[in-house]
C-alpha cells in the first residue's frame, strides 16, 4: 500500500491573443508547425511540472533529497533528453533519482503512473517516488476544418494542467508525513472491440486526433466489469458505497457512466466540478479531482479524505480503448491534519 500527497497547478500558457496572431501555422486546420509546436513544449513542459512538483514537495514536508525515484509523463513534447532530465534540474533534485519517463499513452495515464509508483514503492524500501503529469495543448491546438468533428469536440474540452504527489510505502509519521490515500490495487485492461475508437498521430501538423462518437457508451458499458474485477475479493458490490474519480473526459461520457452504473447524483460531483472549471486537461485531470475530493472533505467535516468513506474508484481512459482502474482506500481525515 502506498501513501501519496498531491498539489496541482493550472493554468493556460499559450493561447494568448498576443500569441494566437504571431502564431499562424498553429492557427491554421492542416499547415506543417511542429517545430513551432516542439519550441514551446521543450520548454514549457517541464517548467509547469516543476511549478506543481514544488508544491506537492512543500506539502509533504520533507527535503527533496529524500525522493529516490521520478516519474514524468507529458502526452507530447518528445525529447532527448526528456522533461525528466529537466525537471531534475529545474527542481535540484539529486543526479542519483531514478528516472522513468513516458510520453504519448494519453488521457489514462494519470492511472499509469499511479500503478507504476505503487510498484516501486513496495518494492524498494524507504522509496520515495515523486510522480509528475504536464500537459500543454499547443501540440493539438488549431483552427476548424468541417469535416473535422473530433478536431473540432478536442478544441472545446482540451485544456492545460499538470500534478504532482509523492508516492511512498510505511510513511514516516515520526517525520510527519501524513498519507492522504493508499493505493490498494491497480489494473490496465482493454476494452474489447474498441480498436480505433481513440487514436493521436504526431504530424507535421502537430498532435492530431479521432475521437470516435460512441466512445461515451463504449467506456459506459465496460466499467462495470472493471468494478466486478477490482472490488469482488472486498466484498464491494455496492457502488454508490464508494467514492469516484472518474477522468472528466467529457460530459456525455461523465452522463452515460452515472446512467450505466446507477449512480447517486452526488457521486461524480467533483468529476462534473472539474470538467467544468478546467475542462478536460488528459492524464492530469483524475489529480484535480482527487485534489478537489480531499479538500472539500477536510472542509465538510467528514471523517475520511474521501468524503467519509473507506474505499474509492479512480478510472482514467483513453486511446486504445485503455482503462486504467485503480482502487483507492481513504485515510481518517485527523490523521491528515497537521
Ligand atoms: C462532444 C460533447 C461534449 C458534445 O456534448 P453535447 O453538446 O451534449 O452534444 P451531444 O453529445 O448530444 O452531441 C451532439 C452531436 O455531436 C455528435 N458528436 C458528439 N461527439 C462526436 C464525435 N467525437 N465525433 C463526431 N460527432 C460527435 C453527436 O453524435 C451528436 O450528433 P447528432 O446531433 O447528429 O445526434 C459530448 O458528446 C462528449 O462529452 N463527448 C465525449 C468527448 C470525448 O470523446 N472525450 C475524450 C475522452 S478521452
Amino acid at each position: 500500500m502506498a501513501g501519496e500527497k498531491s498539489e496541482i497547478k493550472k493554468r493556460n500558457l499559450h493561447l494568448t491573443e498576443e500569441f494566437l496572431k504571431k502564431s499562424s501555422s498553429i492557427c491554421a486546420y492542416d499547415v506543417p508547425s511542429l517545430d513551432a509546436r516542439q519550441d514551446i513544449k521543450i520548454i514549457e513542459t517541464p517548467k509547469l511540472g516543476a511549478e506543481a512538483a514544488r508544491k506537492a514537495i512543500e506539502e509533504w514536508g520533507q527535503p527533496k533529497s529524500k525522493i529516490t525515484h521520478l516519474i514524468f509523463y507529458a502526452s507530447s513534447g518528445v525529447d532527448m533528453p526528456g522533461a525528466d532530465y529537466q525537471l531534475v534540474k529545474l527542481l535540484g533534485l539529486g543526479s542519483s533519482v531514478k528516472r522513468v519517463m513516458l510520453y504519448h499513452l494519453g488521457c489514462y495515464a494519470g492511472g499509469t503512473i499511479l500503478r507504476i509508483a505503487k510498484d516501486l514503492a513496495e518494492n524498494n524500501v524507504g522509496a520515495r517516488v515523486l510522480a509528475v503529469c504536464s500537459e500543454i495543448t499547443v501540440d493539438s491546438f488549431r483552427g476548424p476544418s468541417d469535416s473535422d468533428m473530433s478536431c473540432l469536440v478536442g478544441q472545446a474540452i482540451f485544456g492545460d494542467g499538470a500534478a504532482a504527489l509523492i508516492i511512498g510505502a510505511h510513511p514516516d509519521t515520526l517525520l510527519v508525513e501524513r498519507p492522504l490515500f493508499e493505493l490498494e490495487s491497480a489494473a490496465q485492461t482493454i476494452l474489447p472491440n474498441s480498436e480505433g475508437a481513440v487514436e493521436a498521430h504526431l504530424r507535421e501538423v502537430g498532435l492530431t486526433y479521432y475521437l470516435s462518437k460512441d466512445l461515451p457508451t463504449l467506456v459506459s458499458n465496460n466499467i462495470e466489469n472493471c468494478l466486478v474485477e477490482a472490488f469482488s475479493e472486498l466484498g464491494i458490490s455496492d457502488w454508490n458505497s464508494l467514492f469516484w474519480i472518474v477522468h472528466s473526459g467529457g460530459p456525455a461520457i461523465l452522463k452515460e457512466i452515472e446512467a450505466k452504473v446507477g449512480l447517486n447524483k452526488e457521486k461524480l460531483r467533483a468529476s462534473w466540478h472539474m470538467l467544468s472549471e478546467y475542462g478536460n486537461m488528459f492524464s492530469t485531470s483524475v489529480f484535480f479531482i482527487l485534489d478537489e475530493i480531499r479538500r472539500k472533505s477536510l472542509e465538510e467535516g467528514r471523517s475520511t479524505t474521501g468524503e467519509g468513506l473507506e474505499w474509492g474508484v479512480l478510472f482514467a481512459f483513453g486511446p486504445g480503448v485503455t482503462v486504467e482502474t485503480i482502487v483507492l482506500r481513504s485515510v481518517p481525515i485527523s490523521t491528515t491534519s497537521p
